[in-house]
């Protein structure tokens, strides 16, 4: 099976062809969406919120995220595996932003890293490059620095629009092999995705950015709280795994399980 790498991701948006991504965080999962034929899977410093469950993204480490990253890459034969870099861990250097990448790479194995920000961070995104490492950038809202934007907003409403815009265009020219928009307003996207070279990979930006990509959790219908209003859900994996355990029990409790062809004698 052939290996998909970032020129295979620029050659769909030269052909106007929209590609999907998904995080995933263990083998299973990883497997099940490789084998769906998901180009993509980022190991998301979402993690956070639909692993460990902390309330924001912020707490969540290298350290317990790199095992997650190596699990994800151990079990794909063709997606590339993109490692979100966590909050604190590349944002007081451009050194501390490529040794951190760097310790994704080898420890995690992954193929690819994510870090958030635009202009502010584009000489972070340059030097990861620089190391060889592709970089994916984040703009628009950046979870990370939800306190400093006042809540999960949309961001770029009216004349910040032309920020986004520039944040954008500035990983790209950094050398960032895809661009990120999260909870953008349509039009806002659609501008971006046309002035990008780079693909741009849409959460909450509307329709015309080249890739869309959402939390798996929520996708699947794990999660159960109301989803934000840009997810749609494809499945209710909640239900299907709360019947299943309910089941079992009631297996138990009415000694319907083990039943003799579960036993060894
Ligand atoms: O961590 C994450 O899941 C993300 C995606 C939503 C883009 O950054
Ligand atoms: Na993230």
């Amino acid at each position: 099976v052939k290996r998909v790498r970032v020129h295979h991701l620029q050659e769909l948006k030269d052909r106007g062809e929209p590609w999907p991504m998904l995080t995933a965080y263990d083998m299973y999962t990883a497997e099940l969406f490789d084998e769906a034929g998901i180009p993509v899977l980022l190991v998301g410093d979402s993690a956070a919120n639909n692993v460990f469950g902390y309330e924001t993204s912020l707490p969540v480490t290298v350290d317990e995220l790199i095992p997650l990253v190596r699990a994800v890459a151990g079990a794909v034969s063709r997606a590339l595996v993109v490692a979100d870099l966590p909050f604190g861990s590349y944002q007081v250097s451009v050194e501390q932003a490529v040794a951190t990448a760097v310790r994704f790479m080898k420890e995690g194995r992954a193929h690819a890293v994510k870090l958030e920000g635009g202009q502010a961070f584009a000489p972070h995104v340059r030097a990861i490059t620089s190391a060889g490492i592709p970089v994916m950038g984040h703009v628009g809202f950046t979870p990370q620095s939800e306190h400093n934007l006042g809540g999960y907003r949309v961001q770029g409403r009216g004349e910040t629009g032309d920020s986004v815009v520039a944040d954008a265009v500035a990983v790209q020219e950094a050398g960032a092999f895809a661009v990120v928009m999260e909870m953008v307003p349509a039009e806002v996207a659609k501008r971006v995705t046309h002035e990008l070279r780079v693909p741009t990979v849409g959460i909450g930006a509307g329709p015309d950015c080249d890739a869309q990509v959402l939390v798996w959790q929520d996708m699947a219908g794990l999660r159960r709280a109301k989803p934000p209003r840009f997810v749609k859900r494809y499945a209710n994996v909640a239900d299907t795994l709360l019947t299943a355990a309910k089941a079992f029990a009631d297996d138990v409790r009415g000694k319907e399980f083990p039943a003799p062809e579960h036993a060894f004698h």
